[in-house]
């Protein structure tokens, strides 16, 4: 599913530009994801009321995409444009059918000073060429006031674009929290904006059923609807520090003296998002998943287990049952009624994270095993799946599932959504089965970790493809996809935050397919001030210049860098969190007493940045060891076993080794919970103040000279956290103890010199 990009020559010789020439062309056309080609031309082409709309013959084919474009111009210069199907020589936007492109997404753009010609093959690549356009009209018409504009200019160039991937997707979980009609359609209008094409809802959990379903009204009367759970006691925690962790309110209501958090779509509701969505040329992939992660179904209809009862296994929570008739009969109910309501050609089983105890003690099932010849409870899911996926079949549908559907065996039809990282090699079996694959693998992809100064870098430089697929095989994988499961995202605004700006990396990486890091963070920064017009409460750029916990000998000095000129950074010493009243914090600011400021960044519209604090403590340069150590490198000491933390470590390694770098060595663990203490020494070539910068999945605490300077502990996804310490120049003792709670890991040391660099140990 995937397109060799094939470099042409006028690329070959854009990258010959300077860096001021690029800089200026970023700014120029500020493109995510970046087009294919794009030939500078000089000067700008004139939309204004004088502007005529030349459409082709069969302009019906694409009355959408007419209407968007009107829509669009009017926003600019009030009024839209005068159409004609006539050729017009003059100033004239016009629009061409063009067969010889090759994909239904393909679209060219010639724009010259006379005119602004765009060619597509079909509806879809005329709205993708349009959605270009859009990013290169002033950002004033994202506004909410139309026709402020009396033109609006679009620079000249030549443009031809297409996709690399197929399915460029979001996923939104809207049962452990619910998102109304309207956030869904700002959604779909965020991933149209990037080209994205493919929304995936998990409509259905244990938290919440979000789907009406004619047939079984409980699902929603009931099963919609739960008292406040462990999960809202976190976010209403977190919520003291940060307002976008509050529980929405729109979503709570007081029934029988009880206080219940639910909602769910009704159908027809769900047919005008549908509609919404595919008016931008994105699919809504619907959700149900099953046999596991059921509960709310199960709540509302009992009959739905194996034994009647329901409640949590281990890990998880008690499945519906495969070895019922009457459970296959509701399934089938359900998604006749998915089926006819979702135009997708895809629907996604679910089938993840199924706790098999309940199955494994029937009868029931004893007896559909022994008549199927089923071996293993894996094999007894995969019977339900793969008769599901009969269903699906007959229904006209293709079967999605987590690749959990690879257990037990998986019929060559499916798709597999990948998403465990401790099994790596399951989009590899699956593509060399000759399964399709689209890739959602943990880090970086799922949206849910909290983003921090790593997570865009992390984005941006994923690649698609698994190692050791050969070109055949890769041509399995259809893309790939972020998720977005919303345990801990209890608001629209922490949503947005979660997957903007994530999102336009990944756009990027799917459309283009190109890697272009500095030009791609160049043209987000010119992306800022339009998704400010749009009400995006996305996460802003990093702030530089400092640690989490910073230290001075005689004097610090507070210097902090605004990554874009319109942020305004605000402070507070006391503790509070700054917010729009509290003090401008000057370009330096001199420490000279043990302090706690608490820093932010807030965009032009107001949207706060994260909230920094900055630990300034006192202290006088670390002696060096008086002789050069004898070895170099790290000793690693390893220990089997799930530590929650460092702290639990204990003394007797299970095994040690030699390593010349802070790092894990690959396939360490094989997946497994272990725990390793690393030692060594860290060279200061001069007496200074150092940062140190600690990235860690799961958890870490970084010692030097028996000091703790970065405290990362814990079980978590990737995360940054950084600490100073003052040396003296020599060598210096350093140890970096690790936890790993099975899965992939991630162990990053860096430091840099009085706020220079960052260099790898
Ligand atoms: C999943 O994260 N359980 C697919």
């Amino acid at each position: 599913m995937r397109r060799v990009f094939v470099l042409t020559l006028s690329l070959a010789l854009g990258m010959g530009l300077s860096a001021a020439h690029a800089q200026e062309k970023e700014k120029r056309y500020p493109i995510i994801p970046y087009p294919q080609q794009l030939v500078p031309l000089e000067g700008t082409f004139t939309i204004s009321g004088s502007t005529r709309l030349v459409v082709p013959a069969n302009v019906k084919t694409f009355a959408n995409e007419v209407a968007q474009l009107q829509a669009l111009v009017k926003q600019g210069i009030g009024a839209t444009l005068k159409t004609t199907a006539v050729p017009f020589a003059g100033n004239a936007i016009v629009l061409k059918q063009d067969l010889t492109l090759p994909g239904e997404e393909d679209y060219t753009l010639q724009v010259t000073p006379q005119q602004l010609q765009i060619g597509a093959k079909s509806p879809a690549g005329f709205f993708r060429a349009i959605v270009t356009l859009r990013q290169l009209m002033p950002v004033t018409i994202e506004g909410h006031t139309t026709g402020q504009l009396k033109a609006v200019n679009i620079p000249a160039m030549q443009l031809k674009d297409h996709p690399v991937y197929a399915w460029r997707g979001m996923h939104l979980d809207v049962s452990r929290h619910f998102f109304s009609v309207s956030y869904l359609k700002k959604f779909i209008d965020l991933l149209a904006l990037y080209k994205m094409n493919k929304l995936h809802l998990h409509l259905t959990d244990d938290q919440g059923w979000r789907i009406e379903i004619k047939k079984y009204p409980l699902l929603t009367t009931v099963g919609a609807w739960r008292e406040l759970n462990n999960q809202d006691s976190v976010c209403m925690q977190k919520a003291k520090e940060n307002p976008d962790m509050a529980i929405d309110e729109a979503h709570i209501i007081h029934k029988d003296g009880k206080t219940l958090y639910g909602g769910f779509y009704t159908q027809a509701q769900m047919k005008d998002v549908i509609a919404y969505a595919a008016a931008r040329h994105i699919d809504i992939i619907p959700e149900i998943d099953m046999p596991g992660h059921m509960m709310a179904a199960i709540r509302a209809y009992p009959f739905l287990t194996c034994d009647g009862k329901s409640g949590w296994g281990k890990d998880f929570s008690t499945p519906i049952c495969p070895c019922n008739e009457s459970t296959f009969r509701f399934a089938e109910d359900v998604y006749t009624e998915i089926a006819a309501l979702f135009p997708s050609k895809y629907m996604h089983l679910g089938a993840d994270e199924v706790e098999k105890t309940s199955w494994a003690a029937s009868p029931l099932c004893a007896d559909v095993m022994k008549a199927n010849n089923l071996k293993t409870v894996e094999e007894l899911q995969s019977y339900f799946v793969k008769r599901m996926e009969k269903f699906f079949h007959a229904k006209g549908k293709v079967l999605i599932g987590w690749d959990e559907i690879l257990e037990g065996g998986i019929s060559p039809t499916a798709v597999l959504m990948y998403w465990r990282a401790w099994v790596p090699d399951a989009p590899i079996k699956a593509a060399r089965h000759g399964n399709q694959v689209i890739m959602t693998p943990g880090n970086p992809l799922y949206f849910d970790a909290t983003p921090d100064r790593n997570s865009l870098g992390n984005v941006y430089h994923f690649e698609p493809v698994p190692k050791g697929l050969t070109t055949e095989e890769a041509k399995s994988i259809m893309g790939a996809q972020a998720n977005i499961w919303t345990e801990y995202i209890p608001s629209e605004k922490r949503a947005d935050y979660m997957f903007m700006p994530r999102m336009t990396a990944l756009a990027e990486v799917l459309w283009t397919h190109r890697q272009d890091y500095a030009g791609y963070l160049q043209r987000l920064n010119e992306q800022y001030a339009r998704l400010d017009q749009l009400g995006v409460h996305y996460r802003l750029p990093d702030l530089e210049g400092f640690t989490e916990d910073n230290v001075f000998v005689d004097k610090g000095l507070l210097a902090v860098k605004a990554p874009l000129t319109e942020m305004t950074i605000r402070y507070t010493t006391d503790g509070s969190i700054p917010g729009a009243q509290s003090a401008v914090l000057p370009a330096t600011l001199p420490v000279t007493a043990p302090q706690t400021f608490k820093v932010a960044a807030f965009s032009p519209k107001g949207n706060r940045g994260d909230i920094y604090t900055l630990r300034y403590r006192q202290e006088a340069y670390a002696k060096a060891i008086v002789e050069k150590p004898a070895k170099t490198g790290f000793q690693l000491d390893y220990f089997r076993g799930a530590f929650k933390k460092t702290t639990a470590i204990t003394n007797t390694p299970d095994s040690t080794l030699h390593t010349d770098k802070v790092e894990i060595p690959e396939g360490l663990g094989h997946g497994e919970a272990f725990a390793a203490r690393l030692q060594g020494y860290f060279y200061a070539p001069e007496t200074a103040i150092y940062s140190f910068f600690l990235t860690c999945d799961d958890g870490g605490v970084l010692y030097i000279n028996n000091r703790e300077v970065v405290n990362n502990d814990g079980w978590h996804a990737p995360l940054q956290k950084s600490g100073q310490i003052a040396l003296e120049k020599g060598w210096h003792p350093l140890k970096v103890d690790f936890v790993e709670g099975g899965g992939g890991y991630t162990l990053k040391l860096e430091y840099s010199l009085k706020g220079g660099a960052l260099q790898k140990l």
